[in-house]
């Protein structure tokens, strides 16, 4: 590395490590390198804490435990979010995820508030594996007494349609657990369906007459306030470099997004989606064969009006058939056939 060693704080032999790291790295190795030790080095200055920031301890209140199973963190900031939700309202709440769950703990968590997504096809997901296993098998103990609810997260494209969710929620109403709350089942677009189950599992929660019920429903405006799918964050462009050779197949990029003004933060394994426009022919298309007018006004993804044009081009999925999609059409044309195909 022919850098100057000037304010270096690293110990020679830290030094001489990382020269080695980097001896023969390509430069499009050097640019991942580079932005993993950003984000490392942003997740540690920044460390998420599932740990109870003080909460005022109500005695009166009971304890909860709130699980998670998931794979790429829906259910996993799902659950972070109930968390502090719950202690925000003064219960004693821990989060844990299926993972790193001691299964013999179950007997003594009288209040279990699990999100699980699933995966593969109607699998759960990997931290969820050992669990799942353990409920299911001989060793899963008798839960009268306990209290649960469970959010399932899932995709009703897949065959099987929040399946891990569904199979938690059976098999615990089997062991004897009692449901606080009926199981809620999430799609895609989970923010609202999570939010009513969040602020339902608080009201149930709180004691009657409890005075802080009052104050309890607000957790769709905590999620609606985050960038999330529905509401993306518009990031600035900051580069666009083409890595690859001029007379190569590939085009592989070196891209910088700003996130400076969003409050975000990212840690190594993150991923990030990006929100493309459809391609205006094919709204054109559609909006031709449909015989609709672009400029009609409907409501945006978001709630907020806007041009059909606008809505088609934005924000909405118009290149897959999905199973809602079918649904709606089956309902609205009478033709439940649609649905058999
Ligand atoms: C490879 C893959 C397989 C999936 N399989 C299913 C499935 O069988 N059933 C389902 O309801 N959802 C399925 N999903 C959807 C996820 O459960 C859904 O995206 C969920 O929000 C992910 O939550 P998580 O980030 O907490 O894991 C699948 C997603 C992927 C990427």
């Amino acid at each position: 590395m022919n850098m100057s060693n000037l304010g270096n704080p690293l110990t020679p032999a830290q030094w001489e490590a990382l020269n080695r790291l980097v001896e023969g790295v390509t430069p499009e190795q050097l640019v991942w390198i580079n932005g993993y030790w950003a984000g490392f080095s942003a997740a540690r200055q920044q460390p998420v804490s599932v740990e109870s920031p003080q909460p005022p301890k109500i005695q009166a209140k009971p304890e909860i435990t709130v699980l998670f199973g998931s794979q790429t963190g829906n259910a996993e900031k799902l659950a972070l979010l109930l968390h502090s939700r719950l202690v925000d309202h003064g219960f004693l709440a821990r989060v844990e995820g299926m993972g790193s769950y001691k299964t013999a703990q179950i007997k003594r968590d009288r209040h279990l508030l699990i999100v699980v997504s699933t995966y593969g096809e109607g699998d759960p997901p990997d931290n969820a594996l050992a669990f799942h296993e353990f409920l299911f098998g001989k060793k899963a103990p008798k839960l009268d007494g306990t209290q649960f609810s469970v959010l399932a997260l899932g995709d009703s494209s897949y065959e099987h349609f929040c399946k891990t969710g569904r199979d938690i929620d059976e098999r615990l109403a089997e062991l004897g657990a009692s449901r606080l709350l009926s199981r809620m089942d999430c799609d895609v677009d989970y923010e609202d369906t999570a939010a009513t189950w969040i602020d339902t599992v608080l009201t149930k929660l709180h004691p009657a007459n409890d005075a802080q019920t009052d104050s309890v429903l607000k957790t769709e405006s905590v999620l609606v306030g985050t960038y999330s799918k529905k509401n993306p964050y518009h990031a600035k462009l900051l580069e666009n470099l083409r890595l690859t050779g001029r007379g190569s197949s590939k085009d592989v990029r070196h891209i910088e997004l700003s996130i400076a003004d969003s409050g975000l933060v990212y840690e190594p394994g993150d991923s990030l989606g990006i929100v493309a426009r459809n391609w205006p022919q094919r709204v054109n298309e559609l909006l031709e064969s449909l015989k609709l007018n672009g400029s009609a006004t409907v409501l945006g993804a978001n709630g907020i009006e806007t041009s059909l044009e606008q809505a088609l081009s934005n924000d909405f999925e118009i290149t897959t058939l999905t199973r809602p999609f079918l649904e709606k059409y089956a309902e609205l044309s009478g033709r439940r056939q649609a649905l058999q195909h």
